[in-house]
């Protein structure tokens, strides 16, 4: 990276606007580390309460006591902040665009037929039995009726759990038994890239599976109008059930530390965990973090491509855009679709100010040349911002001068699902930037970097990326299982939050994300485990043992190979490579279709049976000659033919 050592200073003219200047982010910082009580007190004011919080933080991140409480003994409704407060200042201002995988479709969603539109919704939800504190699953496509599903919720004191739409019915079963759902909200089908993913025949398969009777009923939106399967007595059209309703639904009162969402995501081991997040302190760190980070102005147009079905959709799409009073952006479709241009034509069709994009999508585009976005001018924006994966420095410049016109700063933020919001983050009022790193902590955020025992280290320097104190958007609990949070999060390191990434400082206190240290890949900035796919594989007849590595990949960031052991007299034909392939896609989901896989006569373990992973991950990224020690295999031939037999990618 040493070529890679430019700075691009913060401009005057985005400081002299800002939410932030250099030197308000520096005392703002510093409150917030000196006096989180009074600095997050005076920050929950941003939001209306029913019952202003009188106790602000009790936190304990010690592994025998882990207990996160923000505002304990507040009251209020999320749904409220997104509608209700808006309706008097800015009830006709768009509060959504939508805009379609078609190009000729999009329409604007006012806040007002928002707000309707949802407690609607929400009176119906009520009509079906749902209340307070039961768990609805939502498996929908980028439409506003995801939105308006997720805040109907909200709306009634119900736990929202939206699988993404690209999931598998597995997938699905898993996460509508794991919430005990008794709704599903879905779609007819979705349209993405000009094709239909049958979502509602995706739920039927699902409710069939065994432990999913806790379902009772199935809300159907009409998107394609293709022909789907009914079963009579679960499934309910979503406009039959909706239009009939109340466009009134008083909001229910919500404790602060009331569930809003439960989002499942990949870990190192196991079946994905179900993250619980509660209400006023994620709402209140979404909510500062939109205004900060994206330095939201009033009036203008913000787009996330993110799908609501990653957290990224959850904060930066709905609920912290909303809280703020912002037009969000949703869109349909796929960047490349039809044409690779896309992307560059909505910000332009909308004139979006700010776009918030992934690395993979930039280094899409970025293969094709910088023609790729002669169809748009795009000289609407004003901000750009990445997320998901670490954005390597060429596509970092790419993003910049192509898309950005040079005129844009970029906001490289680091978070996860477990975060609820953005930890690491430059803004653009205050933060020189360096191409490649996530730059400095947002207010509230205490990183640190440790060695493989714990310890602190200091100056620049590269460890694990630990965080020492809670701040208000952090998950509280893995759903039903508050042991493995506290083992997955709190037990690598006593009193630290540990992220499982890597991280190195530079000397100006720079953070710049390498990646995970864990066995979790990001594949085009989805997370998955390889647990997980190597337990799919296995439970396919054909196979022995499987192991899963990730591997460089131009355009995803990382792919993901594997490595197969048959059972004896299985022949490892081009036919089966094939099958097992499809064999993943059904199981979890087309977002974990293998890129590589190499037949494994053996697979390199220690003398105690332990796969070394590192040694795959070397001859995946054929990086054969650095192998380091194999001596301690039980039996080092197995490496030699692992690389003769290098499946080429
Ligand atoms: C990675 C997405 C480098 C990281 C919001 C993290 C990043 C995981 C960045 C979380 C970034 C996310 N730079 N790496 N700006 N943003 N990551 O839960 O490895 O889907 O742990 O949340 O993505 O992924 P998740």
């Amino acid at each position: 990276m040493s070529e890679h050592n430019n700075v691009y200073p913060v401009r005057d003219s985005i400081a002299a606007k800002a939410w932030a200047d250099k030197d308000k982010y520096a005392a703002m910082y510093q409150q917030s580390m000196d006096d989180p009580e009074g600095f997050w007190g005076e920050q929950a004011k941003r939001l209306d309460w029913i019952k202003p919080p009188s106790k602000i933080k009790n936190t304990s991140f010690a592994r025998d006591n882990v207990d996160i409480r923000w505002f304990e003994d507040g009251e209020l409704n999320v749904a409220a902040n997104c509608l209700d407060r808006h309706l008097e200042k800015r009830g006709d201002q768009t509060a959504i665009i939508w805009e379609g995988d078609n190009p000729n479709e999009s329409k604007h969603i006012s806040y007002r037929e928002l707000y309707e539109r949802t407690n609607q919704l929400a009176n119906g939800l009520k009509s079906l039995g749902i209340k307070k504190g039961d768990t609805v699953t939502l498996y929908m496509p980028m439409i506003p009726e995801a939105a308006m599903a997720m805040l109907a919720c909200a709306r009634i004191g119900a736990v929202h759990s939206v699988v993404f739409g690209g999931f598998s019915p597995d997938a699905v079963a898993q996460r509508v038994i794991g919430a005990d759902s008794k709704l599903v909200i879905t779609a007819d089908e979705s349209v993405r890239g000009g094709k239909h993913v049958p979502l509602k025949e995706n739920v039927d398969s699902a409710l069939k599976r065994d432990g999913t009777d806790v379902c009772k009923n199935v809300l159907v939106v009409k998107r394609t109008g293709g022909d789907i399967d009914w079963q009579e007595g679960r499934d309910i059209w979503f406009d039959e059930l909706v239009d009939k309703q109340s466009t009134e639904c008083p909001a229910e009162a919500m404790n602060a530390e009331d569930p809003l969402f439960i989002l499942y995501t990949s870990g190192s081991t196991g079946a994905p965990k179900g993250l619980k997040h509660t209400t006023g302190g994620y709402l209140t760190y979404a909510a500062m973090t939109h205004q900060y980070v994206f330095d939201y102005q009033e009036g203008e147009i913000y787009w996330c491509t993110a799908d609501v079905g990653w957290v990224t959709g959850h904060s930066y799409i709905v609920y912290g855009p909303l809280a703020n009073g912002a037009t969000t952006l949703m869109f349909e479709g796929v960047p490349s679709y039809p044409t690779h241009g896309r992307m560059g034509e909505i910000v332009d069709k909308h004139q979006v100010n700010i776009l918030y994009t992934a690395p993979t999508a930039v280094r899409a585009l970025m293969a094709h040349g910088d023609g790729v976005m002669d169809s748009s001018k795009r000289d609407s924006l004003r901000l750009l911002g990445s997320v998901g994966e670490p954005i390597n420095p060429e596509a970092w410049e790419w993003f910049y001068r192509v898309i950005g016109n040079e005129k844009c700063p970029i906001v490289d933020t680091w978070w996860q699902t477990e975060t609820g919001g953005i930890m690491i983050a430059p803004l653009p009022g205050a933060t020189d930037l360096k191409p490649g790193s996530a730059t400095t902590p947002f207010f509230g955020v205490k990183p640190a970097l440790v060695d493989n025992e714990g310890h602190q280290l200091e100056g620049a320097t590269e460890g694990n990326l630990v965080i020492l104190d809670s701040w208000p958007g952090q998950a509280r609990s893995i759903w039903g299982d508050h042991e493995r949070f506290v083992q997955t999060y709190f037990s690598t390191y006593d009193g630290m939050y540990f992220t499982g990434d890597g991280c190195r400082r530079d000397e100006d206190g720079y953070y710049w994300i390498t990646g995970r240290v864990d066995d979790v890949l990001n594949v085009s900035g989805h997370r998955m485990g390889t647990a997980e796919i190597e337990s799919s594989l296995v439970a396919h007849s054909a196979v022995a043992e499987a192991a899963v590595v990730g591997f460089p990949h131009d355009i995803k960031g990382q792919g993901i190979y594997i490595y197969v052991t048959l059972n004896d007299g299985i022949d490892p034909t081009d036919e089966l490579k094939k099958e097992l392939t499809q064999w993943v896609r059904k199981d979890i989901g087309p977002i974990a279709s293998p890129d590589v896989i190499q037949w494994a006569p053996g697979l390199p373990k220690t003398r105690s049976g332990k796969i070394m992973r590192r040694i795959l991950r070397k001859i995946a990224a054929n990086e054969c000659d650095g192998l380091g020690d194999t001596s301690t295999l039980a039996d080092p031939s197995v490496v030699d033919d692992l690389i003769e037999h290098r499946a080429n990618q």
